[in-house]
């Protein structure tokens, strides 16, 4: 094992003066407010959608099941989790009865009273089709609905698309800061 530093930039974005004007997704998807019963399913969507991403290796407990449950756990009982700014995002599988859950994110409130984004996540078989777009937006909503200014995120530098995704909505760069993790050497 070795350490890597992994280059992260924080993006801020106001939340005065920001329409969250949502498009409706395709018919087959739905959104849930967070449900304490619905914790499971977060962390699932949270192992699935990093577990092959280079968050893992910055993150490892995003890239192992256990992690992602205990992160989960942990992100809901802290005193200063958003429950407004927390949603699933689910897929009805024509045939099937159930649901599929394929979209998740979290917030919680930072000691300066912003909201920060935690951890978003679509599952590879639904990207691109508008959820992340949708979970940003709604988790950004809930923030202001609770009367916050401001929201931001941090992201891997090296993560292009989550980059473009955050600027398209608005979010600017504010900050490069340096995450060391251990990584195994090849
Ligand atoms: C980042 C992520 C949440 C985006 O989810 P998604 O549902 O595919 O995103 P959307 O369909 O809403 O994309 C919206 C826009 O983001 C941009 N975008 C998103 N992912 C992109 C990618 N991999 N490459 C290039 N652009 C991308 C596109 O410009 C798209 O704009 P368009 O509608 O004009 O095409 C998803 O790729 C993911 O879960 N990645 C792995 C986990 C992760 O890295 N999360 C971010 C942690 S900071």
């Amino acid at each position: 094992m070795g350490i890597t530093y992994f280059k992260r930039f924080r993006m801020e974005i106001d939340l005065l003066g920001t329409l969250f004007e949502v498009a409706p997704l395709p018919l087959a998807y739905h959104l849930l407010p967070w449900d304490e019963c619905l914790l499971q399913e977060h962390a699932k969507v949270k192992y699935h959608s990093f577990c092959c991403e280079i968050d893992a290796n910055v993150f490892p407990c995003l890239g192992d099941p256990e992690g992602c449950s205990r992160l989960m756990s942990d992100i809901s009982r802290r005193e200063d989790f958003v429950a407004e700014a927390t949603w699933l995002v689910q897929f009805d599988e024509v045939g099937r009865s159930g649901s599929l859950s394929c979209g998740t994110i979290q917030g919680i409130l930072d000691g300066n009273g912003s909201g920060s984004i935690q951890n978003v996540g679509v599952i590879p078989s639904h990207r691109g089709c508008g959820i992340g777009k949708w979970l940003i937006l709604n988790a950004l909503r809930g923030f202001r609905d609770i009367g916050l200014k401001k929201a931001f995120l941090e992201v891997t530098a090296q993560n292009t698309g989550a980059v473009r995704l955050y600027r398209q909505l608005g979010f600017r760069k504010v900050r490069t800061v340096y995450k060391a993790a251990e990584v195994a050497c090849v």
